[in-house]
């Protein structure tokens, strides 16, 4: 069976501020086989990586993203919400992270955040950085708008995407490939062994979210998903090991 791979779930975000430079850093320092990571559009059309719609959780600034131009968001600190050592992170934009990844060898998955607002061309935006950078091998697109995901396949047919999905789907393997989809990223305790065995005999990949129980880890390994996104990126590793 194939070595499952780990993902460092917003970078490595148990140790360093979420979706910071430090915390991809961390991740590759820790030997993640991928990052997850999470995107928005700015005022001025700049795609940053951040998990919330607006900036007031992980940064000392408030306001909504859409909001806010790449320079007002950059006054604010991304890393003291977290501890006094990160007061320098910034929020950053995809193409800082790519370009801090374009020496590794490390998966990308971007989850497009466009749910409650509806970014105008962001996934054109976010295929147009991909192809700069020359990352159409190694990035895995994923949205909870299954729209959006239409749409990418529509204007990119063979580019790959995860659906990304929180509650019980029937037949999971046949509404990604419906959608041209080519893995789910369930939330993992919607998973069991056989929606893992289906999905793959579909050709389907599989990708949980977001699994620290170890406990939990070692069952999802065990069924042979391809990979474990995760916090911990370095406990996932002890775990994988074992198994
Ligand atoms: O992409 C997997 C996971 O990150 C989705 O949930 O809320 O952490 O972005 P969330
Ligand atoms: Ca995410």
């Amino acid at each position: 069976m194939k070595k499952t791979e780990i993902y460092a779930h917003r970078g490595f975000s148990k140790i360093a501020p979420e979706n910071t430079m430090a915390a991809f850093q961390e991740a590759i320092q820790a030997g993640a086989d991928g990052i997850e990571l999470d995107v928005h559009l700015t005022r001025d059309g700049e795609i940053v990586v951040m998990h919330d719609e607006t900036i007031d959780r992980t940064t000392d600034g408030t306001g909504w993203i859409k909001d806010l131009t790449l320079g007002e968001i950059c006054e604010h600190s991304a890393g003291s919400w977290f501890g006094s050592k990160f007061v320098q992170e910034r929020v950053p934009t995809l193409a800082e992270v790519l370009e801090l990844l374009e020496s590794t060898s490390l998966w990308l998955n971007i989850e497009l955040k466009n749910n409650i607002i509806r970014y105008p061309r962001l996934e054109e935006k976010v295929l147009k950085e991909v192809d700069r950078f020359g990352f159409q091998k190694r990035v895995i697109l994923s949205s909870f708008n299954h729209f959006s995901l239409h749409h990418l396949h529509s204007v990119r047919p063979h580019f790959p995407l995860g659906v990304l999905y929180e509650c019980n789907l029937i037949d999971p393997w046949d509404y990604a490939i419906q959608l041209g989809a080519s893995s789910i990223h369930p939330f993992f305790p919607t998973l069991d062994e056989e929606i893992v065995r289906r999905s793959h005999e579909a050709g389907i990949a599989i990708r949980p979210f977001t699994v620290d129980d170890p406990i939990y880890q070692k069952i999802l390994f065990e069924w042979g998903i391809d990979a474990l996104i995760t916090n911990d990126p370095s406990a996932a590793q002890g775990v994988r090991e074992q198994v």
